[in-house]
């Protein structure tokens, strides 16, 4: 995409990437892509705000040519190190070696760390200013949004707040760069949830702080480096955001998110007579097989909903593999404070209701009731199930 003006001299320079599989090698975004967003104030000297992943080195220095000589270049801004953000600096550093780098302490030390530069960094404090000529960019220290080196920086005569990860979502542009010239705003709400919740909820407390020493900053767009440009309401992303964050801490809304693995298809029965139960109480229900959905999708849904029913059968002994890895994603990213239960199926033994009890002590969740059947479900059991489902959602509706 070409460069695209976002305020007088401000110039939106990001690249699209559909092709990368795995974001941080780790999350899937084959469908949604994601976009890095990098900016380029024009002005009587001249600075690149974020940079993009070390991939179409091409198209990024093109979209820069567009609007001025790279050989003029005087600052290029690191709010964050990540190789999202930096991939492309070594490139742009041979072409552009003038260019001073405004960083934190912190990212300095990354930043020889990641890509041995050390020459000409200029370490900026969180409130220092510096004058571009009709721009002013202000650094504000936002540690751990989502490394402990982040920054944002704030364009003070638009009131531009380039703020990094924060504020950003999965999802490439479609053509459509800011909010209110969006067609699939539900597209971007939703990956900008799993994004959320994937890449920043480990982090919600530093979220509600950063909003918090935001309160008092006009801004007139929020240019994050992942997903859409808030221009028309910055407002929705910023409460969104601490929406979210806010769950960390305090119970989500009424819901329930029910994740269940089979083997054959016993636990699958008795989870749908679950779901029965607790949709028939009126509580909305968001259902995922453990073993066929990434836990990129499923951590989400833990996030939101107030209730996690787990369904998952004995296997060898313990729970369902593919259960315990979801229920580890969850601890790994801080999900706690949830109401559960479980049920599954067993063969001989048991034991998955042990290990589920265990995990669920670990992540701080409160177990309501459990419920375990022997190989396939009876009608008595199928009945007993939807009970539990009703009673579980009354519970949590209580
Ligand atoms: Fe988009 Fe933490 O990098």
């Amino acid at each position: 995409m070409p460069a695209i003006e976002i305020r007088p001299d401000i110039h939106w320079i990001g690249v699209n990437d559909r092709t990368t599989d795995l974001f941080e090698g780790l999350w899937p975004i084959t469908q949604a892509g994601v976009s890095y967003n990098s900016y380029l104030v024009n002005d009587e000297r001249k600075a690149i705000i974020d940079l993009a992943k070390g991939f179409k080195a091409d198209e990024f220095l093109d979209q820069i040519a567009q609007v001025m000589d790279l050989a003029t270049l005087d600052y290029v801004v690191v709010n964050h190190v990540e190789p999202d953000h930096t991939g492309i600096l070594r490139t742009l550093r041979r072409i552009a070696p003038q260019a001073t780098i405004l960083c934190s302490e912190k990212a300095r030390a990354m930043l020889e760390g990641f890509y041995q530069i050390a020459e000409n960094v200029r370490t900026v404090a969180d409130g220092e200013t510096l004058s571009l000529g009709q721009h002013t960019l202000q650094f504000l220290s936002t540690p751990f949004l989502h490394w402990p080196e982040t920054m944002m920086t704030y364009e003070t005569t638009q009131q531009v707040l380039f703020s990094c990860d924060a504020f950003g979502g999965y999802g490439a542009l479609q053509g459509a760069i800011f909010d209110d010239e969006c067609l699939a705003p539900d597209f971007y709400a939703r990956e900008a949830l799993r994004y959320y919740v994937n890449i920043v909820a480990v982090f919600s407390r530093p979220v509600l702080k950063a909003i918090d020493q935001l309160k008092d900053v006009p801004v007139q767009v929020i240019a994050p480096s992942h997903g859409l440009i808030w221009r028309q309401n910055p407002g929705r992303i910023v409460e969104l955001y601490r929406q979210w964050a806010s769950y960390a801490t305090t119970p989500p809304p009424v819901g329930v998110a029910l994740i269940y693995g089979s083997m054959y298809g016993n636990s699958e029965e008795m989870m749908n007579a679950v779901a029965q139960g607790v949709s028939g109480a009126g509580v909305p229900v968001e259902i995922f097989d453990v073993a066929r959905t990434h836990s990129s999708y499923i951590l989400p849904a833990l996030w939101v909903n107030r209730g996690v029913i787990v369904g998952a059968p004995t296997y060898e002994g313990g729970l369902f593999p593919a259960m315990v890895h979801a229920l580890d994603m969850a601890e790994r990213k801080h999900i706690r404070n949830r109401k559960t239960a479980y049920f599954g199926s067993y063969g001989w033994g048991g034991g998955g209701r042990k290990e589920f009890e265990r995990l669920a002590e670990s992540l701080k969740w409160e177990v309501l009731d459990t419920f375990e059947f022997r190989g396939g479900p009876t009608e008595e059991d199928l009945e007993k199930a939807q009970e539990f489902g009703a009673q579980f959602a009354q519970a949590i509706r209580g």
